[in-house]
């Protein structure tokens, strides 16, 4: 048929079948929520170990920075069940996984050691304690090399892993030289783990002629299959990953599995035995890139509303010994600088500093956040320079609808909902009245002190790297009508599997049990990009509905030239088929005899996102085909005598456009607060002065308990939701966004210790806000507020 689409086109908003069990809006259950509270949900490690499987464990350098001058591996090899011990020299084709091509990443270091913690070596043997145990019997002598611990100290010596990058928009110098107000600063901005529940893991099959099958916990089949084939010498037909679920990714998984991947396929294929690599947690946090850190430089321009009329911002990335994801991460930061605001004359610039740590990666949010928290932090020092409310220098900013309304990188903001969001969210937390109730409660009280803070995300939604913006599905129907689907997506934790079981229920109108939900698998669809940038359903949700309107074509051509009705009389409705008034058709009936007719019952979805276009060189274009939009007021009470503090209320409202299945929506935005409070609160990466990473256990990393989980929670899903654009049944992306929304956490404690000096001193309150960071920053503004006006402070112990 050569106009199918002419039937079902992807047109326009699907409003939800009222009789429909399980299609689009309604909040299903994920599909493995009850398995995982059963312990029933088949994670990697849970696969039955055929016998003879080995064991994985990396041997780690105890230096920063060096040559390798002699490894001596000998008792490794002799100790009791190894099999074998890999180094760099037994990787048998390409010795790297670097994700972007910038082959910086050794499957094992070939003679220089870039950073303390890095795997030199890996021992496979019969169980994993064994092979744990003989990595400590390496002897290894080095030379050692200087090592550039921080960003400042690879600024000065100008190392980067990619070559520095520049956005503007108008002239930010002579803006800044005429503003009726300046201010400059500095922050600093710390990393952050991923610590998903379940650690990096690959679990290696060997296959006929050398081939190999992996299991592999990555957010990113097609890259691991593409770079194992790489390192084994072997076309990518060769090896086939599947992914059934992860135990959480957000990001760190999207290239950090390659290299695990690699030395299990190695073992695999080089013994005839099935490898397994589980790192250890310890390892796994030393061993991994994590979100970058950044120090940012400042110089603002504003007039006497707060209005910002020039910035000049400098970025300066730690990206760690390699390159990775950096150099996209740290353009992304570039891209969020704006965050809600029209900066007018501006100029951004990025460097993506090289260290002799662990190569940092991808982390939700992807370098967004760290753009976002510095510009709100501008506005809030605008705020206190002027002495307005935060709030109203944050509307004086927002973009505007007719004019103000290019970014940096010269897009257009044309779907800009964040006014009718403040109005709905000052009204909703009763922002105005809990002001005043704060300012009178800070006045009397010397020790505890309150603060709040209501901030606004808008975030671009779309790889930035334009050709990474598609997607496949595939879609099987059987003889008895049950479906089985597959598309390149991956499965997180995040829901995206019953998102886009909904849209296929949705499409052949049947219940969501009908559909096999099926595992990641590169042998099913091809050349898919990493499940990130939150577009996973946006994109997969958009491949499996083409999958399941061709079918659904050919049946609609098929009832109706067996029943004589026109195509158009063909209607699918909930469990039924309607032909005309000629014939109801349960779903499996037509399939059956569509079947008997020989029609094809199974086809391949592709989508690739419309309008998106980016010239990096001139820095313009429009790399997103939508924002997302969010707020979030923040209310906390710190202890000026200890630096604790707590997050007392959160109100939040988020624009999901309009909700795929809103149950997974609110707990994408609880959980992604959540994560976001971690990070600015009390995540902290410490390495000491040899680069070694002190910080790699929950023991001494802290994040969010459940009783860091403000016990006043108030989340609602925006009622006036609705992308402007063709999205997946105009809903939006919410994997990343609400990460942002915990800014207001952060804006809220320095609201609270500004509060210390009666707001006349600006904090210097960098991430994470750790006690001991509140503490340092409370001292300091009351020793400020002292040497600038020689008045007493109303702060506990001065
Ligand atoms: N939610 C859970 N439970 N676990 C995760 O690992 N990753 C986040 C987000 N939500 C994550 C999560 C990140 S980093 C991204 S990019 C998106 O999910 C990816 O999924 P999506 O594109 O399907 O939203
Ligand atoms: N976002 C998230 N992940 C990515 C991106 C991006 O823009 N580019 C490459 N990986």
């Amino acid at each position: 048929m050569s106009d199918q689409k002419a039937k079902v086109e992807m047109d326009d908003l699907v409003a939800p079948t009222a009789g429909l069990s399980g299609g689009v809006r309604s909040s299903s259950k994920h599909d493995s929520g009850p398995k995982h509270v059963a312990g029933e949900a088949v994670y990697i490690d849970d696969i039955i170990e055929p016998y003879g499987t080995l064991h994985l464990a990396p041997g780690a350098a105890n230096i920063a920075h060096g040559k390798i001058k002699k490894m001596d591996l000998s008792k490794v090899r002799s100790a009791p069940g190894v099999v074998c011990v890999l180094t760099a020299d037994d990787v048998p084709g390409v010795n790297d996984v670097s994700p972007a091509h910038t082959h910086d990443d050794p499957v094992l270091p070939d003679g220089i050691v870039q950073f303390y913690g890095q795997p030199v070596f890996c021992v496979a043997a019969e169980t994993r304690a064994q092979a744990r145990a003989a990595t400590k019997l390496a002897e290894i002598e080095y030379e050692e090399l200087p090592a550039v611990l921080s960003i400042d100290a690879a600024l000065e010596k100008q190392q980067f892993v990619a070559p520095p990058h520049v956005m503007k928009q108008g002239d930010a110098k002579s803006a800044l030289a005429k503003a009726k107000h300046r201010h400059a600063g500095r922050m600093e901005i710390g990393g952050q783990d991923h610590f998903y529940l379940e650690g990096q893991i690959t679990f290696a099959i060997p296959q006929e002629d050398g081939d190999v099958l992996l299991h592999c916990s990555t957010q990113h089949p097609s890259e691991v299959q593409h770079n194992i084939a790489n390192v084994l010498g072997r076309p990518a037909n060769a090896v086939t990953v599947e992914v059934r679920r992860m135990g959480g990714g957000f990001g760190g998984k999207e290239t950090q599995a390659s290299q695990w991947a690699a030395l299990a396929a190695i073992v695999a294929v080089k013994t005839g035995r099935p490898a397994k690599f589980r790192l250890d947690r310890d390892d796994d946090m030393v061993m991994t890139g994590k979100r970058h850190d950044f120090i940012v430089d400042y110089d603002v321009g504003f007039d006497d509303d707060g209005r910002i009329c020039g910035l000049d911002i400098q970025y300066a990335a730690n990206c760690g010994f390699s390159a990775d994801l950096s150099a996209a991460i740290a353009d992304r930061a570039m891209f969020h600088t704006d965050n809600a605001y029209y900066l007018g004359d501006v100029e951004i610039r990025s460097y993506r500093c090289k260290t002799n740590l662990v190569s940092n990666t991808a982390f939700r949010g992807f370098g967004g956040p760290q753009g976002m928290v510095a510009i709100e932090r501008i506005i809030d020092e605008i705020a206190m320079t002027i002495g307005r409310d935060p709030m109203d220098v944050r509307i004086a900013n927002y973009y505007g609808t007719t004019d103000r309304n290019t970014t940096p990188y010269h897009m257009l903001v044309e779907d800009n909902v964040l006014p009718e969001l403040t109005d709905d969210i000052i009204k909703a937390s009763d922002y105005r009245k809990r002001r005043a109730e704060i300012d009178a409660f800070n006045a009397q009280s010397p020790v505890l002190k309150k603060g709040l803070s209501l901030t606004p995300v808008k975030f671009g939604i779309s790889f930035t790297t334009t050709f990474l913006n598609q997607a496949g599905a595939l879609i099987h129907i059987y003889q008895d009508g049950s479906v089985h689907l597959n598309h390149g997506g991956t499965e997180m934790g995040q829901g995206l599997f019953i998102k886009v079981a909904q849209v296929v229920a949705e499409e052949f109108q049947i219940d969501l049990d009908q559909i096999k939900i099926t595992a990641t698998n590169t042998g099913k669809v091809p050349n898919t990009s990493a499940t990130a940038a939150s577009s996973g359903a946006d994109m997969n949700g958009m491949a499996a509905r083409d999958a399941a309107m061709t079918i659904k074509n050919r049946l609609i051509e098929f009832a109706a030239e067996k029943y004589g009705v026109a195509e158009v009389l063909v209607r699918f409705v909930p469990g039924k088929i309607i032909v005309g008034d000629v014939a109801e058709l349960a779903f499996a009936d037509l399939i059956k005899q569509a079947y008997l007719a020989r029609v094809s019952l199974s086809a391949t979805g592709y989508y690739a996102t419309p309008k998106i276009h980016y010239d990096r060189e001139t820095a313009s274009g429009r790399p997103f085909y939508y924002f997302a939009y969010g707020m979030a007021c923040s209310e906390v009470l710190i202890d000026t005598l200890t630096g604790e503090n707590k997050v007392t209320r959160v109100d939040i409202i988020h624009d999901v456009g309009r909700s795929l299945n809103p149950a997974i929506d609110r707990g994408q935005i609880e959980g992604g607060f959540i994560q976001g409070m971690g990070w600015l609160t009390s995540e902290e990466l410490w390495w000491d002065g040899k680069g070694n990473l002190r910080t790699h256990a929950p023991s001494t990393y802290k994040i969010p308990a459940c009783s860091d989980r403000p016990d006043d929670f108030r989340l609602e899903l925006w009622s006036s939701g609705r992308n402007v654009e063709k999205t997946i049944h105009r809903s939006k992306a919410v994997g990343e966004p609400p990460l942002m929304l915990a800014i207001s956490v952060h804006r809220a404690i320095a609201d609270a210790v500004a509060s210390v000096a009666g707001h006349k001193v600006v904090p210097n309150l960098d991430t994470p806000a750790t006690p001991e960071a509140v503490l340092y920053a409370v001292a300091d503004v009351a020793k400020r507020m002292i040497e600038q006006s020689g008045q007493p402070v109303s702060v506990a112990g001065e």
